[in-house]
């Protein structure tokens, strides 16, 4: 039997973090094992909020930091492709078909939008952005895909989807399945100060490709219980970060409840819970490193990696648009007209 498709992927504006990866991108791993697995680069929907030239300038870099990081982490390029999205121009087409199949406010009720409009610092609604979950639709469907791994933020993109779907399908008959979603059950690590998500722009995150120095150096100045102003006082372990790192990252569970003890009774420093932790995440990226420098050390092999996934993404891409534009009818327009002008030719020039 054929295996099930996913797809789910990242807008290319930079390095991925250790957020990125216990909210996504582990589990892309593992999903690799049971699904054909689809990974977007999406660097069209950069463009919903930043069409500046400097920031389309960034984008190859962005792309090949992208892919890099998705094959450290694992992601494994014989079995799952990796593509750009804007060299499979397909998608555009497609985009532009569900446009018809959505209203203006039902798209202007996503919170995710206004959030991004915001976070943007954009007052009016541009056209792009309110399009961005239906090019997010065109984006599942175009390789057919039957499940979407995301964040809680992406839900209501995957709804829009699922709508789309199932209106395309009623319109113009059964081509698409309607895809479910997976939402990351562990939702997003906190930042190393404390506050908010790590993040990138908050210049509170620790990458995949940081150096074991960069990540002591985060790790030791991290945010931890203010109150302790020296190790005898008893320590708060709920909600602080120090704590819910050494929970995703330190697989020793025995040391990390000593440290919680200890810590709990003002019986440990600072510097002893974030050394180990430091050694925890260090010991969690090794493998990751490694991985990134045998595919850094030959030159062009990250970018093979992506042109080969957008030939391979071309060639579904072509058999989808081929099937959405006969089950509407599209595909007649053109050849009728068409046929009727190369007969009439054909009749003029034999005569
Ligand atoms: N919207 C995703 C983000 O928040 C990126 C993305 C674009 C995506 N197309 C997708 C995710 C398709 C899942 C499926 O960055």
């Amino acid at each position: 039997m054929e295996r099930k498709r996913i797809l789910t992927g990242d807008r290319p504006t930079g390095k991925l973090h250790l957020g990125h990866y216990v909210g996504s991108l582990q589990n892309r791993v593992r999903l690799q094992d049971d699904y054909d697995c689809f990974f977007i680069i999406a660097d069209l929907h950069t463009l919903t909020t930043k069409p500046e030239k400097e920031h389309i300038e960034a984008l190859p870099d962005n792309v090949r930091s992208a892919a890099l990081d998705y094959l450290s982490v694992g992601i494994d390029p014989a079995r799952s492709v990796i593509y750009l999205q804007s060299a499979v121009p397909e998608v555009i087409e497609l985009s532009l078909y569900f446009q018809n199949l959505v209203t203006v406010p039902r798209l202007s009720r996503i919170p995710s939008l206004k959030e991004m409009a915001q976070g943007a610092g954009i007052e009016e609604m541009p056209f792009g952005l309110l399009g961005y979950p239906v090019l997010q639709a065109a984006d599942i469907l175009l390789p057919r895909a039957h499940l979407v791994p995301v964040g809680k933020d992406n839900v209501a993109h995957v709804e829009i989807t699922r709508e789309i779907a199932r209106r395309f399908n009623n319109l113009y008959g059964e081509t698409f399945p309607v895809p479910d979603v997976l939402v990351s059950e562990y939702g997003s690590l906190v930042g190393t100060d404390g506050n908010a998500k790590m993040s990138k722009s908050l210049n509170n995150a620790i990458f995949l490709s940081d150096d074991a120095k960069t990540v002591e150096k985060r790790v030791m100045s991290m945010y931890t219980d203010p109150k302790r102003v020296s190790a005898d006082i008893p320590g708060t372990v709920e909600g602080n970060p120090v704590f819910d790192y050494h929970d995703a990252f330190n697989p020793d569970k025995a040391e990390v409840e000593d440290l919680k003890s200890r810590y709990r009774e003002g019986k440990v420093g600072d510097v002893e819970v974030k050394q180990k932790l430091a050694r925890s995440i260090n010991a969690f990226l090794d493998p990751i490193r490694e991985r990134r420098a045998k595919y850094e050390s030959q030159s062009g092999l990250a970018d093979e990696v992506v042109y080969e996934g957008t030939m391979r993404m071309r060639e579904e891409a072509r058999t989808t648009l081929n099937a959405v534009r006969k089950a509407m009818g599209m595909s007649a327009v053109w050849n009728r007209i068409s046929r009727k002008a190369e007969d009439a030719r054909k009749k003029r020039e034999g005569k």
